[in-house]
C-alpha cells in the first residue's frame, strides 16, 4: 500500500500558494489505486475541500514528520532550515546538489536519517528534458508584470506591490484595465520565444491584445548575428526568456541606453531567466533581484533620458499559483503514476542515482 501512497505537504516559504498535486492530479492518482494525504494549508491557492472532494484524506498542518516511514512526501519548496534527521522519501525541489566546499546541510539530514530525495529538477525525460517544469507561467506572469510596469510608467508612477492572482482571466482582466483597456498599439520584443517561458510571455501578451505583428518573437537564428541589438531599444518592453549555457555577446548595455538619448521606445525589461549574478548575463544593465514587494529597479540612463526599468524576481509563477500548479502537476503524472515501479521505471531510477552520487560526493568531501 504504501507505494501508492503520497503526503501533500504544506509549503512554508512566504507567498508560496503553488502545490506540487492538486485536487484534479490527486484525484487521477486516486482513480490510479493512490492513496493521497494531503495536510491542511490555508497559504494554498486550492482549499482542503476540493482535496477531500476528491477523495484525499485531510492530515494536520505541518504533521509530515510524524506520518509513517515508509510513507513519501511531495512538496514544491525547500524545507525550513532545521538539523533534523529526514528518514522519509522526499520529492521536491531542493536546491542542495550545487553546494561547494561542505556538505550541504539538506543532504546531511538525508544522510543522518537515511531517506531518499527525488530533486524534482532532475526528473528528466529519455532526450535530458525536466519532466515538469513552471517555465510557461513564469513567462506568462513576467511578461503581465512587464505590462503592468509600463502603466505605471505611463502615470509617472513605479510599480508598488504585486499580489498573486486567483487566476489567469483575473491577471488578464487587471493587466489591461491598467493599460486603459487595451495593449493594442504596445511593441513588444521576447527573445527565447520558442522555451517554455517564452510561449508563456506570447501567450499573455496575446491575450491582453497585443497585436500579432506588434510581439516580436526571437530564439537562436535571430540572435546568432551577435548583440547589442538596436531591435531591443525600438520595443516598449523586452522580455528575456533564453535558457543561458555560455558566454554570448551582450543583448542591451548600459552604454547602449545612454547613447540613444531621448528617441528611445524601451521603457521595461523583464528578465525572466535571471542570470542576474551570471558573469555572463547578456542584459548587463542592473544587480539585483527584484522582488514581489518591489517588482522594479532603475537603470541610470542618463541625464534627461526617459527611465528604463527592470524586472528580475526569480519567483515570477508564484504570480499565477492555480494555473501554474494545474500545468506543472499534469506534466508530473505520468511519473508519479510509475511511482510503484521506481525500483525500475528509469525517471526514478535516474534521480535516485543522481541523489546517491550528489550524497556519497559529499559524505567523502566531509571524510563522514
Ligand atoms: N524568473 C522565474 O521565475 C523563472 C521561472 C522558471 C524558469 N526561469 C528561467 O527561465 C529560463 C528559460 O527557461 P525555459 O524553461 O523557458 O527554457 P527552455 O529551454 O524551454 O527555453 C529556452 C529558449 O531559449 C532559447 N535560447 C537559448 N539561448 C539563446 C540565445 N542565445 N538567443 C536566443 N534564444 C536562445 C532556446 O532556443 C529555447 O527556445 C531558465 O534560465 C530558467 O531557469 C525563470
Amino acid at each position: 500500500m504504501s507505494e501508492r501512497t503520497l503526503w501533500l505537504r504544506c509549503e512554508k516559504k512566504e507567498f508560496e500558494r503553488r502545490s506540487a498535486l492538486t485536487p484534479t492530479t490527486a484525484k487521477k492518482l486516486i482513480d490510479a489505486g493512490f492513496k493521497i494525504f494531503v495536510e491542511r494549508d490555508e497559504q494554498r491557492i486550492f482549499d482542503d475541500s476540493e482535496f477531500e472532494a476528491v477523495g484525499c484524506e485531510l492530515v494536520e498542518h505541518n504533521s509530515w514528520p510524524n506520518a509513517p516511514k515508509d510513507v513519501t512526501i511531495i512538496g514544491l519548496k525547500e524545507l525550513p532550515t532545521s538539523e533534523e534527521p529526514l528518514p522519509h522519501t522526499h520529492i521536491q525541489f531542493a536546491h542542495c546538489y550545487k553546494q561547494r566546499g561542505g556538505l550541504s546541510s539538506v543532504l546531511a539530514r538525508f544522510h543522518h536519517g537515511q531517506g531518499t530525495l527525488y530533486d524534482l529538477e532532475f526528473l528528466t525525460d529519455a532526450s535530458g528534458r525536466r519532466v515538469a517544469a513552471f517555465g510557461f507561467h513564469a513567462g506568462f506572469a513576467g511578461a503581465a508584470a512587464g505590462a503592468l510596469a509600463l502603466a505605471a510608467e505611463r502615470s509617472g508612477k513605479n510599480l508598488g506591490l504585486l499580489v498573486p492572482y486567483p487566476n489567469e482571466g483575473a491577471m488578464v482582466a487587471d493587466v489591461k484595465e491598467k493599460l486603459g483597456g487595451s495593449a493594442k498599439g504596445l511593441k513588444v520584443l521576447v527573445i527565447g520565444a520558442l522555451g517554455r517561458c517564452g510561449r508563456g510571455a506570447v501567450d499573455l501578451f496575446r491575450k491582453i491584445g497585443v497585436e500579432e505583428n506588434d510581439i516580436v518573437k526571437w530564439d537562436m537564428a535571430e540572435t546568432a548575428k551577435g548583440g547589442p541589438f538596436q531591435e531591443i531599444l525600438d520595443v516598449d518592453i523586452f522580455i528575456n526568456c533564453i535558457y543561458l549555457t555560455s558566454k554570448i555577446p551582450f543583448f542591451l548595455t548600459r552604454e547602449q541606453i545612454q547613447a540613444a538619448g531621448k528617441s528611445r521606445r524601451l521603457r521595461v525589461v523583464v528578465d525572466v531567466s535571471c542570470d542576474t549574478t551570471n558573469p555572463n548575463n547578456p542584459i548587463p544593465i542592473y544587480s539585483i533581484n527584484t522582488t514581489f514587494s518591489e517588482p522594479t529597479v532603475a537603470v541610470d540612463t542618463g541625464a534627461g533620458n526617459p527611465p528604463v526599468s527592470v524586472i528580475s524576481i526569480d519567483h515570477l509563477p508564484t504570480l499565477l499559483p492555480r494555473e501554474a500548479s494545474e500545468q506543472f502537476s499534469a506534466d508530473l503524472l505520468p511519473s508519479l503514476l510509475e511511482l510503484p515501479s521506481r525500483q525500475s521505471a528509469r525517471v526514478w531510477t535516474d534521480a535516485e542515482r543522481l541523489y546517491k552520487e550528489k550524497l556519497a560526493d559529499a559524505v567523502k568531501a566531509e571524510n563522514l
